[in-house]
């Protein structure tokens, strides 16, 4: 990829840039933040790096606007954050009116890039980006379910004591306690996890996995997560900027797959050069279908609160 944006030079942000430049993803990469010099700091902060890391992607930071002229991809990461005991719904209405300015933003300076939305809640922050813009479904996606299934996989890894290179693991819908751990799609190289584990610790890594992201706000209290968000943004950038056609749990708009649509939650897609190129639809048994539709009705009730 010639450019790539990001919008929001926080945690998760900075983050992100030094992933994408670490692997060499893009000839270069703007930050853009509100708060003056953020961004510039940043971004010259990670330029500083490369040649120890040996990279050649430039940065770029501002905070104004045309700094994403041009990107063919933009990152918006730009949000208020949660506080402890906060749900990523209850920061929903600033942060909608954040979304809004900055697809204001992209439309005028990068009219044909492909979106990624991660700020929260990014379900409902992805489905808002279709609408804003207008835009087709391909071009529209959100992080959630890379970073929740790789939760997942550590506290597999973690309890079985397997390398993470046999583990695989799968979670579909929101990106809130009530996401959907599949249990049944996660194995040791193709090996069922009941075979390592009893149903006890599977149980209770699915419940954990639910919380991943409070359980470190909890330890951490003044920041949310962002190692493992920013790592799980990477992956996806690099499933799109090197045309892998990876499939990874992506929130994408429904549009009548797995019986839903007018709504976005995370599912498995096909991530190539052309974005979010196809959704691959599972085959539920009847709880597990249960479980996607009630975090569905989750925020399809956040969803009302837009109208
Ligand atoms: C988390 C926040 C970033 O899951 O949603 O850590």
């Amino acid at each position: 990829m010639q450019k790539i944006a990001i919008v929001g030079a926080g945690r998760v942000g900075e983050s992100t840039a030094q992933f994408l430049a670490r692997r060499d993803l893009a000839r270069e990469i703007a930050l853009l933040d509100v708060h003056e010099g953020t961004a510039a700091g940043a971004a010259l902060d990670i330029q500083e790096t490369a040649p120890l890391l040996g990279f050649d992607t430039r940065l770029t930071g501002s905070h104004e606007a045309d700094v994403i002229a041009g990107a063919e991809l933009v990152i918006i990461t730009a949000g208020l954050p949660r506080k402890p005991g906060m749900s990523r719904s209850d920061v929903l209405d600033k942060n909608v009116a954040i979304l809004d300015e900055i697809l204001d933003q992209v439309r005028r300076h990068a009219p044909d890039s492909r979106l990624l939305v991660v700020s929260n809640p990014v379900d409902v922050l992805t489905w808002r980006a279709a609408q804003q813009t207008g835009w087709s479904r391909d071009r529209i996606m959100g992080q959630a379910g890379v970073l929740d299934t790789s939760r997942m996989a550590a506290f597999i890894a973690l309890e079985t004591g397997l390398s993470v290179h046999d583990i695989q693991a799968l979670v579909l819908g929101g990106h809130g306690d009530a996401m959907v751990p599949l249990l049944r799609y996660s194995h040791v190289n193709g090996i069922p996890l009941d075979r390592f584990l009893d149903r006890e610790t599977l149980d209770s890594i699915v419940e954990r996995t639910r919380h991943g992201g409070a359980e470190i706000l909890a330890l951490k209290q003044t920041s949310s997560a962002y190692a493992a968000p920013a790592a799980a943004i990477a992956e996806m950038v690099e499933a799109i900027a090197l045309d892998r056609r990876r499939v990874l749990p992506t929130v994408a708009l429904l549009d009548g797959e797995y019986g839903q649509r007018d709504v976005a939650t995370g599912v498995p897609c096909i991530l190539g050069q052309g974005g979010m190129e196809r959704i691959v639809e599972l085959d539920l048994q009847a709880d597990e279908q249960a479980d996607l539709e009630r975090s569905i009705a989750g925020i399809r009730k956040d969803l009302e609160r837009l109208q």
